[in-house]
């Protein structure tokens, strides 16, 4: 990026939301990762659209952040603007009743889990299956996150995007194609709002579901541990997990990283990893479990950056 432009930039967000050189691995939740050329917060609808104009125009790259919990950044950095939703994203407000259904606004950068309970809180059923996920409303819609008890898109109703021209479109739930860990809409750039639809329900129903689900997720993954959750995509109906623990991989480490002992299709971070000690590990457990099954596995988690 040329001087100019990253004068530009501070001239389309505010300059004490603007950073060069900002190391990744703070945005992390593996605490892993190199410096992004440019970290920008944008906080206004307008800065978001002068961005993806500038963006588009000048040719510069660019992506979107949520809360770093699926995101992998190479040693060597990413070049161009790496883009988080700041706090005029993060909101969560009820829209309207329809007998039992009740549509609810959230904005991108709102956390999945103040989601979560809110809605337990507020006696809404439909965010359970997302109890103990990390990341943000944005960052979990584009992955259309979710666990066995279901998944982010099956609740939502509406979804508000930003074009890659900076044009706002508003698309319902039938124009939306919601697959495994994956939401596909060509063309679009940031998610800025969703309207989900939710039941009313028990409260105490609710929070009771939320607390067995959080419950089996603290007996059954490495939560409190720095990761990125699951590292590899299920193979069809076969868990990754199960084929990782079966090939003998859990504890095996490469410098800092480490297959969790607690949930094979966990990496995590010993305090000193490197993103190179877990790409590398990456394509060991890779290797070593299509040599003993002939499955190749794919990463859930996206990997960016140089290497
Ligand atoms: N298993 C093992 N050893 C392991 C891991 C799993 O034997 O190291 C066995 C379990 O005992 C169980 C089976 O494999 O019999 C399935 O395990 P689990 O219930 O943990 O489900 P999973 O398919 O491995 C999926 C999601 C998780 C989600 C859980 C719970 C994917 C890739 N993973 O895991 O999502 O939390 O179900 O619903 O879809 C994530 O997306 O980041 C994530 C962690």
């Amino acid at each position: 990026m040329s001087r100019e432009q990253k004068e530009e930039i501070k001239r389309i967000i505010s300059p004490e939301r603007v950073f060069f050189g900002e190391p990744m691995a703070k945005h992390s939740t593996m605490g892993v990762g190199g410096n992004a050329e440019c970290f920008a917060v944008v906080n206004s609808l307008e800065e978001l659209k002068a961005l993806l104009n500038f963006t588009s125009e000048r040719g510069v790259e660019y992506r979107f952040w949520g809360n770093g919990s699926n995101v992998l950044v190479r040693d060597k950095g990413v070049r161009g603007i790496i883009a988080r939703l700041g706090e005029k994203f993060d909101f969560v407000e009820e829209l309207r009743r329809d007998g039992d259904d009740v549509h609810v606004s959230v904005g991108a950068a709102t956390s999945t889990q103040k989601l979560v309970r809110w809605a337990a809180a507020e006696g809404l059923m439909g965010m359970e299956g997302l109890a103990g996920i990390p990341g943000t409303i944005g960052g979990n819609l584009a992955t259309n996150a979710g666990t066995e008890a279901g998944a982010i898109g099956d609740v939502v109703d509406e979804l508000t995007v930003v074009t890659k021209e900076g044009r706002e479109l508003s698309m319902k739930r039938q124009a939306l194609r919601f697959e495994y860990r994956s939401l596909k809409i060509p063309g679009t750039s940031a998610l800025v709002r969703a309207v989900l639809k939710l039941k009313k329900s028990s409260a105490e129903e609710i929070s009771a579901r939320v607390e067995e689900a959080m419950k089996r997720r603290r007996k059954n993954q490495p939560v409190g541990e720095m990761s990125l959750g699951c590292i590899f995509k299920n193979s069809g109906k076969t868990s990754a997990g199960l084929l990782i623990d079966e090939a003998g991989l859990k504890n095996v480490r490469i410098g800092g990283a480490r297959v969790s002992n607690v949930h094979a299709n966990f990496i995590v971070n010993e305090g000193k990893a490197t993103a190179r000690d877990i790409t590398v590990l990456i394509g060991l457990i890779r290797e070593k479990v299509r040599e003993q099954t002939g499955i190749s596995l794919e990463t859930e988690i996206e990997i960016i950056g140089d290497e």
